[in-house]
């Protein structure tokens, strides 16, 4: 009995090396994929959305002092399930954007559109309205600083607040007041900073003038000054005005009901039988997107994103500060929160204003030259301000960008720089594409 034991546990002992030897021949066990995440145990689905209400498509802005960068913006963007993942600027987890590597090639019609893989082609931007020119606008600064007002009207430039001023030569210009005197900066810091971007034919001329009840600009508004309750000594915007103004609704690649916004690029589709004046309409709103993201303007596009949590139709509506004129440009009013309340919130909506710069992968060429030209230099602010120096005289009467604001701008630009040049890496025309 104790010999057959012993047999037998011989080979239990010969087997169980035999076992061994092949376990060790291969390869290390694999973990099964678990949708647990590794604090609550839950799977991640549930975790999210509490386990009973599927999760807000927009979630509220959690404090500022959180939610500048990390987990709160990785959640939404894995809420927003944004393609962006593809074509976020490097520097992304690389699963990320493997998840939605888009695949195919552009078909001829947008490639036509688009040249070099990510910028709009030379007719296409040929195409695109004149809207201001330099020297218009040059000549609209230099004879709204000497106008005399002879009529301040309430109505037709927004809110209480501002007025519908005209000229003695009859023309006419939007007084916008500041409650806060950060507005009028954000707006004059704006419209600068489009035209040292090259975008100032869609921003209208703006001037800044002082609010004096004695000064010859207002002397013949005297009531009417009293009226609006402006603070004497405060600095007021002038905007040339602008007749004929239409609504305008988002394009189709950013007019969505889910939250979801797809990459614009040449071969994801987005450009396929779009008309000419569609297309042209998309080289402006490339622009608009950019410039957005670096004042940081959530005035636009972006608080319709926020709106999407309650109002899944507002991407179907007029957008909010944006119109075209009569020529058909798209014409950028109200920047007043950009670059400086902008910049004070940005940590707020960047969760926005992030996936929405990169849903943008083509590019107006000139546009692009220009950020990465500023990202280049590394001195952004400082040729914002010489600008702005050289062209407004009452620049000293407004503060300029306290220097925190500089280095975002700064920042800011050099994401942009790293996202165009991502675009370039990864559709940027390679030969035999
Ligand atoms: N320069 C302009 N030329 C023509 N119309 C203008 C001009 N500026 C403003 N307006 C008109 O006034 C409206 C509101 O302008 P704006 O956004 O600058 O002011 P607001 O006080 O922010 O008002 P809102 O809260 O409606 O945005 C615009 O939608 C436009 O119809
Ligand atoms: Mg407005």
């Amino acid at each position: 009995m104790r010999g057959a034991a012993a047999t037998a546990g011989l080979w239990l002992l010969a087997l169980g090396s035999l076992l061994a030897l092949w376990g060790g021949l291969l390869p290390p066990r694999t973990e099964l994929p678990t949708s647990r995440t590794p604090e609550d145990g839950l799977p991640r689905h549930l975790a999210r959305s509490g386990g009973r209400e599927p999760a807000p498509r927009f979630p509220l802005p959690p404090p500022l002092a959180r939610d500048a960068r990390g987990g709160s913006l990785k959640t939404f963007r894995a809420l927003l399930t944004l393609a962006a993942g593809a074509d976020g600027p490097p520097g992304q987890p690389p699963g990320e954007r493997r998840r939605h590597v888009p695949t195919g090639r552009p078909r001829p019609e947008e490639r036509a559109a688009v040249h070099g893989g990510v910028f709009w082609s030379r007719g296409l931007e040929e195409q695109v309205p004149r809207g201001f020119s330099e020297a218009q606008a040059a000549a609209w600064l230099e004879a709204a600083r000497r106008a005399r007002v002879v009529a301040l009207e309430r109505g037709g430039c927004g809110r209480s607040s501002n007025r519908l001023a005209r000229f003695a030569d009859g023309t006419r210009a939007c007084v916008r007041y500041g409650i806060n005197p950060e507005q009028i900066q954000g707006e004059a810091l704006s419209y600068y900073l489009a035209r040292l971007l090259g975008l100032q034919r869609h921003v209208p001329p703006l001037a800044l003038a002082r609010v004096e009840a004695r000064g010859a600009q207002w002397a013949q508004v005297q009531e009417e000054l009293r009226a609006a309750h402006w603070t004497e000594g405060s600095v007021v915007s002038l905007t040339r005005w602008l007749p004929n103004l239409t609504d305008v609704v988002v394009p189709a690649p950013w007019r969505s009901e889910d939250g979801r916004l797809r990459p614009l690029r040449a071969g994801g589709g987005e450009l396929a039988n779009r008309s000419r004046a569609e297309l042209v309409d998309l080289v402006q709103w490339t622009d608009l997107i950019l410039f957005d993201y670096l004042t940081a303007n959530f005035d636009r596009l972006v608080s319709n994103l926020f709106s999407l949590q309650w109002d899944p139709r507002v991407m179907h509506r007029a957008t909010s500060n944006l119109h075209r004129g009569p020529g058909g440009a798209l014409v950028f009013l109200d920047n007043e929160a950009g670059l400086v309340h902008g910049y004070r919130v940005a940590g707020m909506w960047d969760k926005y204003n992030e996936p929405l710069l990169q849903s943008v992968c083509v590019f107006r060429e000139r546009t692009a030259r220009r950020v990465l030209e500023l990202h280049r230099g590394q001195d952004a602010a400082a040729r914002l301000l010489r600008l702005y120096q050289h062209h407004e005289p009452r620049f000293p009467e407004l503060a300029a960008l306290a220097d925190p604001h500089a280095q975002l701008l700064q920042r800011r630009l050099d994401f942009l720089a790293k996202h165009i040049l991502h675009c370039k890496a990864k559709y940027g025309r390679r030969p035999g594409t």
